[in-house]
Parts: structure tokens; C-alpha cells; sequence
């Protein structure tokens, strides 16, 4: 039985996210969300500590409940050292705690530590927590590839259904958070290093690596939070059981996994509801060329709004990407030459939406994948609408398939029996060309 049916609205259209082969399927994958509900129980007896001065910090260990009365300006060189809390110990943080710059720190530093089990970690809501690391005293454009040394902002090193919320962090000299935990939540984070957009005499932002959360560990939760930094937002080393929901990212290198290095393993992972703005990637998976022992598997990127994702410096950064996984880094730079044995397997990649913006500095890709043959495996692409499209996928077989809808387009959708369809005629976005032919023929709808 035959029907037509026309139509002046969105449209859903079976295309690729590579621009060939229409045919291919899509499934439903199941989600795990690992939440953390129980708080570790202390028997030892509350112990009050105020801190208003750096030298206050030396009996932390002690400390039951600590309330950390800023403003506090660390003495130059210094660190917050909170490495070895008392379990179950609560920290809040109340007003602005400074550490200025100081040419005695290196990047083997952090400038403040923060371990145990069961640990709470919070700003004040009253008096908002503002940690200021001083960033334009290192900021030369370098970043850690040289230049002045600079300290790493904050070493995370939680366990056991440990929080870590409502805290500003302001001016990371370089990266911001390291964090190596399990079962840990941050929550309403704020990391503005947007004073470092500035361009230094040869066109690169002045701060620079400054990779918002560099995460491994077990069940580790990024949520409600806000970045505006110039390298990773989230960059995923090893583990397993991480989810990065209703974050926003600005300015920066998107939302990534990697690099990851021989022997690294990262799987289930859950990026759900997330902006990238203005960022030089959207999402990214990134594995090390010639490495071998390691895998990414079991990752979703879900919900995510693309918008404006572009090379906005002159430096040597690849071109701007929406949806970027490759296996060609060598380095911390890609090589275009891809190799190794760390299979990326199992990557679900749904309902990705924005825009990507060429310009001198380079042509934006909507879509990159660059793979070793045979390294890449059960890819499920769908509800992509990056544009303009501008795709190039390399030694993935078969090519994720999407589903597009196209708004406020015009064309007649013929219908050839329940599951089949044909386009008579088109009338939309002329950058999808290379799509309309795939309809020529029977695409599948399912
Ligand atoms: C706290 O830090 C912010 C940002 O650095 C600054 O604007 C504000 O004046 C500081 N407040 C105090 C009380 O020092
Ligand atoms: C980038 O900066 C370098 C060094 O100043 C300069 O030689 C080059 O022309 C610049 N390129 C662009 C595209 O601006
Ligand atoms: C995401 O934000 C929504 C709306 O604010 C909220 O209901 C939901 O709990 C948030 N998700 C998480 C994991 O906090
Ligand atoms: C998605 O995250 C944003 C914050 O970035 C939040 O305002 C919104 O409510 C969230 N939506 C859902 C459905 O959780
Ligand atoms: C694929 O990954 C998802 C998300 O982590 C997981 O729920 C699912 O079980 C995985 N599928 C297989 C076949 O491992
Ligand atoms: C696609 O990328 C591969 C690998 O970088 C490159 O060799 C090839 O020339 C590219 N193709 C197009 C059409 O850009």
C-alpha cells in the first residue's frame, strides 16, 4: 500500500554521520547511572576548628567539622595541604581564600590538596567561596609545555560518598582539577578562567592547559557546573563509572576522554545534558598512536548543544570538530597517523545538536573519525544535527548512522510501505546535498 505524505516542517531523514552508506540500523542501549546515597558514619566525637589564618591549618587532621573564614591570602609559595582529613570530615569554605603568585611553585605543586574518605567540601552559601590562584602572574601562552613553572590549582583524592559542591574557583595558573577518587560528586562547581582569553602578541590565549577536571578513579560525578577555561573541560584519564551531567563549557577543548596511553581503561561513561560553547571540540575521544593494553569502552554522549564550535586563536590546534574520536595522538598532538591497539568499542553518541563555524584559522569539521583499522567498533550515532555537515571518518566500518531532522525545511516525504520512504523533491538546506542523494534510493526507516 502506498500514501504520500507532505510536509513543510521538520523532517526526520535517515542519512549518516559521514555522508555515505544510508543503510545501517540503530538500537537502544540501556543506561546506568551510578548515584551514591549513603553517608559514611563517624564515631569519633565532633570536633569544631575555625580557621582564619594559614597557619591554622596545621592541626587539620584533628578536625571534625572545619570552617575555613576567609578571606584568607596564603603566604606566597605556600599550599593548602587537607590531604589527610579525618573521615567523615566537613569543610566549608567561607569567602575568598588567595594564593598568590609565586615563582617557587612548579607543576609537580597543586595549591591545595584535598583527601579522606567520606569528605564534604563546600562554599558557604551565604558567603560565597572564591578560590583565586592568581593565574596572570604565570600566564605566558605556554601553558605545562614550558615557559614559567606553574602549580596545578586542586588535588582531589576522595573516597567513600565524598562531595565536593558550591565552590568558585578563579585564575588556575594551568590545570585546575586533578582528581583521583571514588565515589565522589562535585556539584556546582564554577571554574572561570576567562581572564586568560587574552591574545599574547602572536595570536594564542595567555592561559593556556588550563584542563578544567582531569579525572580517574571509580563512580566519579561532575554535575551542574560551569567552566569557562582554554583546554579540556572534562578530559577522562582511567577508570571506570563517570558521569558528567548539566554542565556547561565555555571556551575551551569540549568535553573529552584521553588522551589515554598504553594500559589505560576507561569505560562507562555518561556525558548527559552539557553545553560547549565556543570551544574548539564539542565531544572528543582521543587515544595515543602506537599504544597498546588499554580501551575506551561503554560511553554515551547524550543531549548535548553545540554552539559555535570553532579555532578561534592562531595557534597549532587541529581544526575545530563537533564530534571528534581519533587515534592518532602522539605527544599530546594529533599525527594524522593513526595506529596501536586501544579499541574504542561500544560508543553511543545521541542527540547532538548545534553548529560549527570555519574561518582563517581553519574549516570546522561537524563530524571526525579518525581510526586504526579494526580499533573501532559498535558506533551508534543518532539525532546529530551539527552544522553546516562537513564530515570526514576514516577506518570505521560501518559508518555510525544518525537520524537528522531538518526544521523549517520543504520537500515531500514519499512513503513505500510502512518502513520505507523516498524523497520526490527537496527544497531544504542545500549543505545537505550529499544527504539527499543517500534518499534516493531505499533508505530504512526504523
Ligand atoms: C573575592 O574574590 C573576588 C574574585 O577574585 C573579588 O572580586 C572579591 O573582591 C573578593 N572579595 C573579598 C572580600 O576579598
Ligand atoms: C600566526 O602567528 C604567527 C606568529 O606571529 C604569524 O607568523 C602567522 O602569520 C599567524 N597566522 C595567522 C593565520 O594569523
Ligand atoms: C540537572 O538539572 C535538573 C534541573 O535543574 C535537575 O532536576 C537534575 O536533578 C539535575 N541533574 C543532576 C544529576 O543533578
Ligand atoms: C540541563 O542542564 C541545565 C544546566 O546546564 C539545566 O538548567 C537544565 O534544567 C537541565 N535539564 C535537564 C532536563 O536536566
Ligand atoms: C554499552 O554501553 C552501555 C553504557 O555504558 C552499557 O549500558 C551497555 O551494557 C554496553 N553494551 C555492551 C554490549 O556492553
Ligand atoms: C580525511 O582524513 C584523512 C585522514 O586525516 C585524510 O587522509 C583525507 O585526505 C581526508 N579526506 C578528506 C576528503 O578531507
Amino acid at each position: 500500500m502506498r500514501s504520500e505524505i507532505i510536509t513543510n516542517f521538520a523532517i526526520a531523514i535517515l542519512v549518516t554521520a559521514c555522508g555515505t552508506n544510508a543503510a545501517s540500523t540503530t538500537s537502544t542501549k540501556t543506561k546506568t547511572t551510578k548515584t551514591t546515597t549513603t553517608k559514611v558514619s563517624t564515631t569519633t566525637t565532633p570536633t569544631n576548628c575555625i580557621f582564619t589564618t594559614y597557619s591554622d591549618f596545621s592541626s587539620y587532621k584533628t578536625c571534625s567539622n572545619i570552617l575555613i573564614q576567609g578571606p584568607i591570602t596564603v603566604p606566597a609559595g605556600s599550599l593548602i595541604d587537607l590531604s589527610k582529613l579525618a573521615t567523615g570530615a566537613t569543610v566549608t569554605v567561607s569567602g575568598n581564600i588567595t594564593f598568590p603568585h609565586s615563582s617557587a611553585l612548579t607543576h609537580s605543586d597543586f595549591l591545595i590538596t584535598v583527601g579522606g574518605a567520606g569528605i564534604t567540601f563546600q562554599g558557604d552559601s551565604s558567603n560565597p567561596a572564591i578560590l583565586d590562584g592568581s593565574g596572570a602572574g604565570y600566564w605566558d601562552g605556554q601553558g605545562s609545555n614550558g615557559g614559567v613553572a606553574k602549580p596545578k590549582f586542586f588535588s582531589l583524592k576522595t573516597t567513600a560518598t565524598s562531595v565536593i559542591k558550591n565552590i568558585k574557583i578563579v585564575n588556575a595558573p594551568v590545570q585546575c582539577f586533578s582528581i583521583s577518587a571514588s565515589d565522589t560528586t562535585l556539584d556546582s562547581i564554577t571554574i572561570d578562567d576567562s581572564a586568560g582569553d587574552a591574545l599574547t602578541s602572536t595570536g594564542i590565549t595567555y592561559a593556556h592547559n588550563t584542563d578544567a577536571f582531569d579525572v580517574s578513579g571509580t563512580n566519579v560525578a561532575i554535575i551542574n557546573s560551569w567552566v569557562h577555561n582554554q583546554d579540556d573541560c572534562l578530559a577522562i584519564k582511567t577508570g571506570t563509572g563517570f558521569n558528567f551531567f548539566n554542565n556547561t563549557c565555555i571556551g575551551g577543548h569540549g568535553i573529552s576522554i584521553g588522551s589515554i596511553g598504553s594500559g589505560d581503561i576507561v569505560s562507562t561513561v555518561l556525558v548527559k545534558n552539557c553545553t560547549v560553547e565556543n570551544s574548539l571540540n564539542g565531544i572528543r575521544i582521543k587515544t595515543d598512536a602506537g599504544a597498546s593494553g588499554g580501551s575506551v569502552k561503554n560511553v554515551i554522549y547524550e543531549d548535548i548543544i553545540l554552539k559555535n564550535i570553532v579555532k578561534a586563536t592562531n595557534s597549532t590546534d587541529p581544526p575545530a570538530m563537533g564530534i571528534c574520536v581519533r587515534q592518532d595522538y602522539n605527544n599530546g598532538n594529533p599525527t594524522l597517523d593513526p595506529s596501536g591497539t586501544i579499541p574504542i568499542s561500544n560508543l553511543t553518541v545521541t542527540n547532538i545538536v548545534g553548529t560549527v563555524t570555519s574561518n582563517s584559522f581553519g574549516t570546522a569539521y561537524s563530524t571526525f573519525i579518525l581510526c586504526t583499522p579494526g580499533e573501532c567498533s559498535d558506533f551508534t550515532f543518532s539525532g546529530i544535527n551539527i552544522t553546516p555537515v562537513h564530515t570526514n571518518c576514516t577506518n570505521i566500518s560501518p559508518l555510525p548512522t544518525v537520524y537528522r531532522a531538518y526544521g523549517a525545511a520543504g520537500g515531500v516525504l514519499r512513503e513505500v510501505d510502512s518502513k520505507y520512504y523516498t524523497f520526490a523533491a527537496w527544497s531544504g538546506d542545500l549543505n545537505n546535498l550529499e544527504m539527499i542523494g543517500r534518499m534516493d534510493g531505499n533508505a530504512k526507516w526504523d
